[in-house]
Formats: structure tokens, C-alpha cells, sequence
């Protein structure tokens, strides 16, 4: 094999595969490094797909046991098999491992399998399986190694009792008493899992509210809404230690105001306190600059310190660690190489949370509004007004928007609702052409849809929705 490449990107998660694919497309002769035996990084081996996959299973079993009988299905006798979930689960990763492997080939991508390592400016080296080492050259590198959990000081994850989300994506048994540390993405993407499917799961949050970041408004909601399934949650509340006592974990926290104590056992533990960038030894031996949350500092055009060295997705100094900011990057950075002018707008990056109802987030929140001197209206518009809501009884949300207060501009938008992150595309492509409340407003939605709520909170922000 010729080893001398136009691109050698490091990293095959959504960020990596991506770029690899549009590389080729431009006409550069491109490899791609990946340690996993499957393509697709932690977003389709272990995180957003196989989570998705549980979501849906799990919020199907639920409905099948307490939703079924309301509409006037009689399904006696539901049982849950929990390995046949786990089965559909792993088939629906496969295939869609399987098909980056079939994009790689009709792409002429060269897969390198094993460790990569950028040895110097212009050599990745692969250390495969059995230790045997190979060097490629590369006119340039893209680094693209994602990141990995983040535990608490004195807490080790086994992934047996005290799991990281890759742990919980594989229970084999359904844990009577789950905790979940974190009340972010990913712990409450997989307390709502584990609670459909029999689980009492408690999350401690250390904030006073779920969901950092998030306006302030949905946040509460949803907490609301959360509650009301069955999910229990400490919130100002600190964990201190988790040990592990036979097959049980025993759970210590403190509230951060009544400095009250309290300890909890369980059968696992979840840590979902974040995650950090995946930075490999070479890399700082190389001299790549890095910020002091040890993630790679790059330019607009995603160059880092090193030139014919650039780096995205989760390792970067910026943006939300998602995996279509990502591929976003991924595309813009293959296209920068080649002299286009690739470019990501960081202020339009859409931010669902799987759970039922969804929660979807773009834009500015009213918070951020207020600290920048922003004056802004907002419009907002519930699904207990909106008709296929109504009949589907899926009620529970709203949509908010947020406008300039002189130009009507769209800032912001954030919505609950069961399909919000199909919908949070319209204000995605609202706000990537400038648009006003008034042209989503007088943008004509087919009824009946969930869709419509855009609209109607589009209108809210000039006092003037119709079934409000
Ligand atoms: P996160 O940053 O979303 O949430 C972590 C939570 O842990 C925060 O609420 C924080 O206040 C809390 N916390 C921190 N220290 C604590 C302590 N000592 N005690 C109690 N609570 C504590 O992180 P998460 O959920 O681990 O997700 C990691 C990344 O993965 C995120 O950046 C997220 O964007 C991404 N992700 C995205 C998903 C999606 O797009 N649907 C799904 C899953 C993950």
C-alpha cells in the first residue's frame, strides 16, 4: 500500500468520518485512523445511537403498559425482554457501523486500523493490535479524537456497579436502584431509559437546576415534567464519595445550603458529570497548543499551533460537544484544506435532549440576552393549545422564541415538545437566513402539526397567536 496521503484524519467518531468522506469527495487521497473495530466513534458505538435506541424501546414499553388502554387498545400480559432490547439495540449499531465501512470503500478511504499518533508534522504513526508499529505521511493531519467521561475526584468508574454512560447502555439487568450523578444530557437521557424499564432512579444535581445552560424557563419544566414520570431528584447537592460494598454502592452527598448529609445505597451508579476532551501524550509532545481545559486551541480555519495540523469535533477549544457540531466542522475543514471556504456558525447549533417529550434548544436564552444588554421579546405558544398535540395527548411543552426587540430577528428558540428535535430545524434554518418572528409568522405550517406551535409562538411575540 502506498503509505503517502493528501489527509490522514485521526479519529473515526462524526467529526472524523465525515471529514475522511468529504476529503474524498474533493478529490484528496485520505486515511482514516481508528482504534475501535468499528467505524463511528463513540456517537454511534457508544453514545447518541445506541442511547437512541433505548429511548425508543423503552418509551414504547411504557406506552404499551400505561398509554395502550387510553386510546382504547387492550394489551394484556406486556412483558419486557430485556436482552432482546439490548439485541435490537447492538443489530442497530452494526448496521450503521457497518454502513460508514461501505461509505469508506465507495469513497476509496484508506482505513487504518489501531492507535494513531501524530509523530511529527507531516507522520501519523498506527500501532495496531499486536503492538506492531506502521508510519504513513500525510500533507495534513486532522485530529478528530473526541472526548471521554469525566468522573469526581476519588471515584472510579468500573463500569460493573459505578458505570459512565457506556456501562449503562448495557445493564443486563434492570437495577432496582439506580443513581445517577448529573443532571445533564446524558444522565437524564438515561434516568428517563432506566425508569420506563422498572428502575427507582434518583439523580443528584449539584446546581438548583437540571440542565445547565439551558433557559432558565424550559429547564424548570421540564424538571416538572420529569418528576411527574417517576424521577427523583436532589438537586443542590454535592456528591462526596461512592464506594462500592459487596454488589451495592453506597452514595454520599451534601446539600450545598442546609449543608445537611445524606447517604443513599443503591445496586449502580451512573457518573454523567461531563466529559473531557481526548487528548493523546503526542500531541502535547508535539507542541499543539492547548487551552487550559486541555482542549486544542485552533483558528477559524481550525488550524492549531502546528501548520498542516488541524483539529475538531470534542477536542477543540469551542462549541457544544455535539456530534453534528462535528460533522459540521468536519465538512468545513475538508473544505478549508482544499482552498474553499469551509465555516461553521457556532451561534446556530441545535441542542436536543432525547427524553419524552424532547427538549430543543438554538439560539441565545433570555439569560444570555440579559448579561449582553440585548432587549428582546418573546413569544411563546403551549401544546395544550395545539390541535394534533390535543389529539395525539401529548400536551406537556411549549414553544418559545425569542426576537431583537427593534428588528424582530430571530436570537433564540427553544421548545418542549414530543418531536422538538425534528422541529428545532425550521428556527435552525430561520436563523441561518436572518429571519423575523414575522416571517415564520407569515410562513404558511400544514395543519394539523406540532409545527403550527412555531408559528403561533412566532405570532405571540406581537401578542397575536390565534388559539391562545
Ligand atoms: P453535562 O455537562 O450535560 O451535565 C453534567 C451535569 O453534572 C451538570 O448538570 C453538572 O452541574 C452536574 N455535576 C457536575 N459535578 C457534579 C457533582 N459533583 N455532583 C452532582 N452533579 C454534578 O454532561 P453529560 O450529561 O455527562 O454529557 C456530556 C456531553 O455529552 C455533553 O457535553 C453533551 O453535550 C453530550 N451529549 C449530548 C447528547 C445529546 O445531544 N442528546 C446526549 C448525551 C451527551
Amino acid at each position: 500500500m502506498d503509505k503517502n496521503f493528501d489527509l490522514i484524519v485521526i479519529g473515526a467518531g462524526p467529526g472524523g468520518y465525515v471529514c475522511a468522506i468529504r476529503a474524498a469527495q474533493l478529490g484528496l487521497k485520505t486515511a482514516c485512523v481508528e482504534l475501535r473495530k468499528t467505524l463511528g466513534g463513540t456517537c454511534l458505538n457508544v453514545g447518541c445511537i445506541p442511547s437512541k435506541s433505548l429511548l425508543n424501546s423503552s418509551e414504547a414499553y411504557h406506552k404499551a403498559q400505561k398509554e395502550f388502554s387510553n386510546l382504547g387498545i387492550e394489551a394484556n400480559d406486556i412483558k419486557l425482554n430485556l436482552s432482546k432490547m439490548m439485541n435490537n439495540k447492538n443489530k442497530s449499531v452494526l448496521t450503521l457501523t457497518k454502513g460508514i465501512e461501505f461509505l469508506f470503500k465507495k469513497n476509496k478511504i484508506i482505513h487504518l486500523k489501531g492507535i494513531g499518533s501524530v509523530s511529527s508534522k507531516n507522520t501519523v504513526t498506527v500501532t495496531d493490535n499486536s503492538g506492531k508499529k506502521n508510519s504513513y505521511k500525510a500533507k495534513n493531519i486532522v485530529i478528530s479524537t473526541g472526548s471521554i467521561p469525566t468522573s469526581l475526584p476519588g471515584i472510579k468508574i468500573d463500569e460493573k456497579i459505578i458505570v459512565s454512560s457506556t456501562g449503562a447502555l448495557a445493564f443486563e439487568k434492570i437495577p432496582k436502584k439506580l443513581i445517577v450523578i448529573g443532571g445533564g444530557y446524558i444522565g437524564l437521557e438515561l434516568s428517563s431509559v432506566w425508569k420506563r424499564l422498572g428502575s427507582d432512579v434518583i439523580v443528584v444535581e449539584f446546581l438548583d437546576h437540571i440542565i445547565p445552560g439551558m433557559d432558565k424557563d424550559i429547564s424548570s419544566e421540564f424538571l416538572k415534567i420529569l418528576s411527574k414520570q417517576g424521577i427523583n431528584f436532589k438537586l443542590n447537592s454535592k456528591v462526596t464519595s461512592v464506594s462500592v460494598v459487596k454488589d451495592k454502592a453506597v452514595v454520599d452527598f451534601t446539600n450545598n445550603k442546609s449543608a445537611k448529609r445524606e447517604r443513599i445505597e443503591c445496586d449502580k451508579v451512573l457518573v454523567a458529570v461531563g466529559r473531557k476532551s481526548n487528548i493523546s501524550e503526542d500531541i502535547s509532545k508535539l507542541g499543539v497548543k492547548l487551552d487550559n481545559q486541555k482542549k486544542i486551541q485552533v483558528n477559524k480555519k481550525f488550524e492549531t499551533s502546528i501548520k498542516n495540523i488541524y483539529a475538531i469535533g470534542d477536542v477543540i477549544d469551542r462549541g457544544p460537544m455535539l456530534a453534528h457540531k462535528a460533522e459540521d466542522e468536519g465538512i468545513a475543514v475538508a473544505e478549508i484544506i482544499v482552498g474553499q471556504a469551509g465555516h461553521v456558525n457556532y451561534d446556530v447549533i441545535p441542542a436536543v435532549i432525547y427524553t419524552s417529550p424532547e427538549v430543543a434548544t438554538i439560539g441565545k436564552t433570555e439569560e444570555q440576552l440579559k448579561k449582553e444588554n440585548i432587549k428582546y421579546k418573546v413569544g411563546k405558544f403551549p401544546f395544550l393549545a395545539n390541535s394534533r398535540a390535543k389529539v395525539n395527548n401529548e400536551t406537556e411543552g411549549f414553544v418559545k422564541v425569542i426576537v431583537d426587540e427593534k428588528t424582530d430577528k430571530v436570537l433564540g428558540a427553544s421548545m418542549i415538545s414530543t418531536v422538538a428535535g425534528t422541529m428545532i430545524a425550521e428556527l435552525a434554518i430561520a436563523m441561518e437566513f436572518g429571519a423575523s418572528a414575522e416571517d415564520i409568522a407569515r410562513t404558511c405550517h400544514a395543519h394539523p402539526t406540532h409545527s403550527e406551535a412555531v408559528k403561533e409562538a412566532a405570532m405571540a411575540v406581537d401578542k397575536r397567536p390565534i388559539h391562545f
